[in-house]
């Protein structure tokens, strides 16, 4: 099945529901099953608000978003959650164990495909140093994780359902060149579609599209060489 991962948006305008300004404005993008996608712009310009229209949380006001073909209004919700992973921009982790975070979301989920999610995530050694390992309870006094640690359980998290699209809303953006780059690494493993938002350079060199959006629009597409030739705008991130 060949459109497994493929995302397109057709002119898709939108408000945020009693607003009145619209805060993306004719986005059109496709991008075909594999890719990795970085998007990249500053605070406020609309990279979140493009990223919820994939898994739903809210939909276009104008045009249509297609996950693996189809449109979005015609896909089922218990449908479309199996087929994406999504890492919100805060980290939603409740105070239960390491292993019913992990879970979420996918209760049949065995402890190998946690461990091995977690190992991909670079987060695995760091439950297994913790007191109960993977039966530890979050959130419980002693234990706080710090917020690269957080963002590493949500990645493993969303890696277990083993998504044709994966959605990292800057959920790495607390860790080091080094351990983002492992992480990375072993995301390529998965196949899957990436929409990464980052502000590191060596993540949007390795990605097959960058995004620049600002102002709810796409400014400049392309790949880091061509950007590097085109734009004088990425130009001035790249050196900044
Ligand atoms: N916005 C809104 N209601 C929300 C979320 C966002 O009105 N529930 C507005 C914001 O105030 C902003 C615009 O939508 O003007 C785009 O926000 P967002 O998509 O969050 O921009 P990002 O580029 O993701 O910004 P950041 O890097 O700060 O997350």
């Amino acid at each position: 099945e060949q459109l497994k991962g493929a995302v397109t948006f057709e002119h898709v305008s939108f408000r945020y529901p009693g607003m009145s300004t619209y805060v993306l404005k004719d986005i059109s993008f496709h991008i075909r099953p594999g890719e990795t996608v970085a998007i990249l712009g500053s605070t406020g310009a609309g990279k979140s608000s493009i990223l919820q229209l994939i898994p739903r949380l809210y939909d276009p006001t104008e045009g249509a978003v297609y996950v693996d073909g189809m449109n979005l209004k015609d896909v089922k919700m218990d449908d479309l959650r199996k087929r994406i992973g999504f890492t919100p921009q805060e980290s939603i982790l409740f105070s239960g164990t390491v292993e019913e975070n992990l879970a979420w979301g996918k209760s049949d989920a065995t402890l190998s495909e946690m461990k091995a999610a977690a190992q991909d995530a670079q987060i695995h050694e760091t439950i297994t140093d913790l007191k109960d390992g993977y039966e530890t309870k979050l959130g419980q006094k002693g234990i706080n994780l710090s917020g690269g640690q957080k963002q590493r359980l949500s990645v493993a998290r969303a890696l277990i359902r083993k998504p044709n699209i994966l959605i990292l809303d800057d959920s790495t953006s607390a860790l080091d060149l080094q351990t983002e780059s492992k992480v990375l690494d072993a995301i390529d493993k998965y196949k899957c579609t990436l929409f990464i938002v980052t502000q590191k350079l060596s993540t949007a060199k390795r990605a097959d599209k960058i995004m620049l959006i600002d102002d709810g629009k796409i400014i400049e597409e392309g790949t880091h060489d061509q950007l590097m030739n085109t734009s004088t705008l990425y130009r001035e991130i790249a050196y900044s």
